[in-house]
């Protein structure tokens, strides 16, 4: 273990590399400095061991150059989030991701629809890979060319840095995927290492012959076993196998080389430089190998995460990290951070469990597998945030805990199979519309493309009244993501209740990957029709946009809280309470389509009892609930 004193040859380096700056700014980045310093060397010394010492001194350089590159408008905007570090906490928090070409056409043109954003509340912009890629195919930007670069059609790195201001401006946070576990056979490094270089091959994970990688297979699972079956691919240029977790043409990198971790600091340092205040650290689990593992969720993962981190504290505080991890629970939280840990790793994780346990109930009908499930869920740090969300632009998979279903009498792979069954449209008298994703037959596994709208049975409704049946469905999921806690992050189209893409294997880059069935372009005339009353795009846009008004105000849905599951006492009704020490916040949601009851004294508020969704006061007495309704009941602190 090395020292955690911040060595003086580095302070020296620092204060040299300062000089020319003001002396508040001195001092801050020297303080930074000092403050983050331990957290660098003890991720690094747990990765590295005896390079570690030599790295920290290397990336704290980089933090510091970067600072020296930091535009002044985002320096300020480190002081803003460094005077309300729960800014991602907040309830005002509701968040939108989309294709930039797929909604705006470029980043000029996402500029243009700013006002469309905000209308709808959106305070947190994802915007998916637009960083150049591969020629196509490309998992839809997920295999990186040039780190410093725009895909040229989008427009370029001013564009970027533009498009950033203006979002910045109108109080919206810019997301952009860091991929890091992989780059495009296409990237530099990787043509390097064919070209025999051996700094560059050392960035991969290269084998001569079969034996290292038949190893390792014996306990990898696969991610893409229709398309791209097993972990290596062989390379001719290279004359090896080299590590492809996803497509052959994604190179996983050799996290444990401590030049890699070097790049990515530089990487990091650069893009919150052009503005982007959230880094989405694209499947990360996968990062750290470990022979006779399934190589997810090594504890050297988060060790480089909080090492990433405290460079990217010394150089651009406002900069926080969101963790895509689709893994167990147990496995989540250290993503977030557990023990000495807590508030040091990624700021933010999706919640996928929520996202299952959404679709789970309304196919079911039946909210008790949720209940128990979310009940069970390891708590995260308070200084964290989850984020939810109905769909993204992946794929479903069916990550139901056998423990959980056991739990509630149910046997977990009967009811993933009814899943895939329901989704897929094949279950008789199932409203869903979706397709399958990925059939694994070794595991009978079956994930679920779809859009939000065909999966909650828009695009099964037949007559008026089935229509609004799917609509209230649609509501209620995104209720539930909204008001659990967390930065909601709603996926493009879903606002306006777009159907799947009948369109979307025209492309051939895209035909053997359904996923692009709820990747839309944006219809701009369904969003016009957002206020034309009576079409089902005013009523998902309205009904989104005054749960995000309401949201807003509600301080027992900062993310700092933590929801307490309520006993299903109505197996239909998913219930929780959230006390903030300002408001207590009981929220109940009907997942079936029949009434329900809720009773009186299983809410743990006093008389009367106020409805913030409808404003209502209700009558006293149990709580009847429409099918698919939902409740917010709050209580102010003050009222007593
Ligand atoms: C993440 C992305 C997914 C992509 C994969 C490989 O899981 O969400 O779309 O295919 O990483 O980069």
């Amino acid at each position: 273990m090395i020292s955690s004193a911040l060595p003086a040859p580095v302070v020296e380096a620092a204060t040299r590399a300062l000089a020319g700056e003001p002396e508040h700014d001195r001092t801050l980045v020297l303080a930074r400095l000092r403050r983050c310093w331990p957290d660098l060397v003890a991720g690094l010394d747990e990765a590295y061991g005896e390079a570690a010492a030599e790295l920290a001194a290397r990336v704290a350089e980089v933090a510091v150059a970067a600072f020296l590159a930091r535009p002044p408008a985002l320096r300020l905007l480190d002081l803003r989030r460094l005077v309300e570090p729960d800014w991602f906490q907040s309830p005002r928090m509701l968040g939108y991701a989309c294709y930039a070409e797929r909604f705006g056409g470029d980043l000029r043109g996402v500029a243009e629809r700013v006002p469309y954003l905000a209308e709808l509340g959106v305070t947190y912009l994802h915007l998916m890979p637009l960083l150049q890629p591969r020629p196509r195919p490309n998992d839809g930007g997920y295999a990186v060319m040039d780190y410093r670069a725009v895909r040229p059609d989008l427009g370029t790195m001013d564009d970027l840095a533009a498009l950033a201001a203006v979002l910045r401006d109108n109080g919206i946070s810019l997301t952009l995927d860091l991929v890091l576990n992989h780059v495009a056979a296409e990237h530099e490094w990787a043509r390097r290492a064919r070209a025999g270089e051996a700094r560059y091959r050392a960035y991969f994970h290269i084998h001569a012959d079969r034996s290292v990688p038949d190893a390792y297979e014996r306990t990898l699972p696969e991610v893409f076993p229709d398309f791209a079956p097993g972990s290596f691919s062989w390379d001719d240029a290279l004359q090896a196998w080299v590590w492809t977790t996803f497509n052959s043409w994604q190179w996983d990198l050799a996290w444990d080389n401590p030049d890699v971790f070097a790049e990515f600091a530089e990487i990091i340092c650069f893009l919150a430089n052009q503005g982007v205040e959230c880094l989405r650290l694209d499947a990360i689990a996968f990062i750290w190998k470990r022979m006779g593992t399934d190589c997810q969720n090594q504890p050297e993962v988060h060790a480089v995460t909080r090492a990433l981190r405290a460079v990217a504290r010394i150089a651009a505080p406002a900069l926080v990290f969101k963790a895509e991890a689709i893994v167990g629970p147990p496995q989540l939280v250290p993503y977030l951070g557990v023990g000495r840990y807590v508030g040091k790793v990624s700021d933010l994780a999706y919640h996928n469990s929520l996202m299952v346990q959404v679709w789970s109930s309304l196919a079911a009908r039946d909210a008790r597998l949720a209940t128990a499930a979310l009940r069970r869920f390891p708590e995260k740090p308070a200084t964290t945030a989850w984020a939810t969300y109905v769909r993204g632009h992946d794929d479903i998979g069916w990550a139901i805990d056998d423990a959980d279903a056991a739990a509630v009498g149910w046997d977990g792979w009967s009811h993933r199979a009814f899943l895939s069954d329901f989704y897929s449209g094949r279950f008789d008298g199932s409203f869903a519309r979706g397709l399958v994703f990925q059939e694994n037959e070794a595991t009978g596994d079956r994930r679920i493309s779809g859009s939000a709208a065909s999966l909650a049975g828009l695009e099964a409704a037949r007559t008026p009244d089935e229509r609004a049946v799917a609509v209230r469905r649609v509501l209620l999921a995104h209720t539930v993501v909204l008001g659990f806690g967390g930065i909601p992050v709603l996926w493009s189209g879903d606002e306006l209740a777009a159907l799947n893409d009948p369109s979307w294997d025209d492309d051939p880059a895209h035909a053997d990957d359904n996923r692009w069935v709820h990747r839309p372009r944006m219809d701009w005339a369904a969003a016009g029709r957002r206020h034309v009353a009576g079409t089902v795009e005013h009523e998902v846009w309205t009904g989104l946009q005054a749960r995000a008004r309401v949201r807003a105000t509600l301080p027992a849905l900062h993310a700092a809280v933590e929801p307490e599951l309520l006993d299903a006492l109505n197996g239909a009704v998913l219930a929780w309470v959230r006390r903030a020490p300002e408001q207590t916040l009981v929220a109940l949601h009907n997942m079936s389509d029949s009434w329900q009851i809720w009773p009186r004294a299983a809410v743990p508020l006093p008389d009367p009892l106020r409805d913030a969704l409808s404003g209502d006061e209700l009558a006293p007495g149990d709580l009847v609930l429409a099918p698919y309704a939902c409740r917010w009941l709050v209580r102010d602190a003050r009222e007593g």
